[in-house]
């Protein structure tokens, strides 16, 4: 009989990835994760691999022959039951200069999951979506907002990613969940603007070179929070397609209030110099705020505002840069 979940993780040993795959080991889940290695790091799924629970393996979703003979090798004694992808280039900006980027790692990543999840008969599918696919709006956006016309070509591609997971739905998957993410922020960050700030200071601590003006206004989340979210809306929405703005407790944060926390915390003499405009590059969406009224009503209840988890994340990872 079995007894618990079996799932696998796409970009299992990235930043969000892989605090979900502790959280699943945590419930009982058996885990098989998933990574080319790009940005994730084997030591952030260390504990989740000697719990025993959870596999890691070297792979690239968008090599579908391998990709389909690991999962196919895994899954023979026990099938699996859903799958967690989370598998995406998340460096925004690259997706500016070479779009391919995003096509590979954030479209074909999700196409090539379906097909071997199809292939499999796996599903039930749970996405990392993201609120780039709305584009600039002004007024404060709900799952149902439109019309959809995001500006980087990340943007587009998750947005190209839900399209293919609904047509899915029209035929053989079962059920979806898409959480559309903000910022997010967190231990074992890889990247983002607290990350950034961290590096380029590390780099040089007299000076902060900030992107844009400092204005551009967002909601961030912390990587916990997130996890909680996802995991209540796993449990307790079973639509066929279940689709989420995630958000923090309250209001949006600044570049300007990042930048003053990271130098406060590890440059307190640095001179911030910011590049000015409304921008921080072509694609990004300067500023925008959410409705987290949907998964509200399931019950969930986010503690931290937009600026608290930006503090949490920044004593977080400047603990981290110490070890
Ligand atoms: N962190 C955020 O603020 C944020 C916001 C919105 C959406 N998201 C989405 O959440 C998901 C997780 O993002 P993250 O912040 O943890 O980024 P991350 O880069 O830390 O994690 C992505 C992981 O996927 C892996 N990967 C990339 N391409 C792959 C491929 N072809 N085959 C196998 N593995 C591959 C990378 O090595 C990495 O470990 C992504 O889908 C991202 O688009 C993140």
């Amino acid at each position: 009989m079995r007894t618990s979940p079996i799932c696998l993780v796409t970009g299992a040993a990235g930043f969000v990835g892989s605090h979900l795959v502790d959280r699943l080991v945590d419930r009982g889940w058996r885990v098989i994760g998933l990574d080319n290695f790009l940005l994730g790091r084997r030591e952030n799924v260390a504990d989740a691999v000697k719990s025993g629970l959870c596999t890691l393996i070297e792979a690239d979703v968008n090599q579908i022959e391998s990709y389909t003979a690991i999962v196919r090798d895994l899954a023979k004694d026990s099938p699996i039951d859903m799958v967690w992808h989370m598998a995406a280039n998340s460096d925004i900006k690259a997706g500016t200069t070479d779009p391919d980027v995003d096509l590979r790692h954030t479209f074909l990543t999700t196409y090539n999951t379906l097909k071997v999840m199809r292939s499999l008969g796996c599903r039930s599918l749970a996405f990392a979506s993201s609120s780039a696919i709305y584009g600039p709006h002004d007024n404060e956006l709900t799952e149902d907002a439109g019309p959809l016309r995001p500006i980087s070509n990340y943007g587009a591609m998750k947005l190209a990613s839900e399209a293919v997971i609904t047509a899915a739905l029209e035929t053989w998957l079962e059920r979806a969940w898409v959480f559309r993410f903000p910022n997010v922020v967190g231990s074992r960050a890889t990247h983002g603007v607290i990350f950034d700030f961290f590096r380029k200071l590390r780099g040089n601590p007299q000076e902060l070179e900030v992107l844009g003006d400092g204005r551009q206004a967002k909601p961030y989340l912390h990587v916990r929070e997130l996890l909680d979210a996802m995991l209540l809306a796993w449990d307790r929405a079973s639509g066929r397609f279940n689709c989420f703005n995630i958000g923090p407790a309250s209001g949006v944060t600044t570049v300007e209030y990042i930048a003053k926390a990271v130098v406060a915390k590890v440059a307190p003499n640095a001179r911030i110099r910011y590049t000015g405009g409304s921008q921080g590059w072509p694609g990004d969406v300067p500023r925008f705020a959410y409705s987290i009224d949907r998964i509200r009503s399931l019950g969930w209840t986010p503690k931290l505002t937009s600026n608290q988890a930006v503090d949490l994340a920044v004593d977080e990872l400047a603990a981290e840069m110490r070890q």
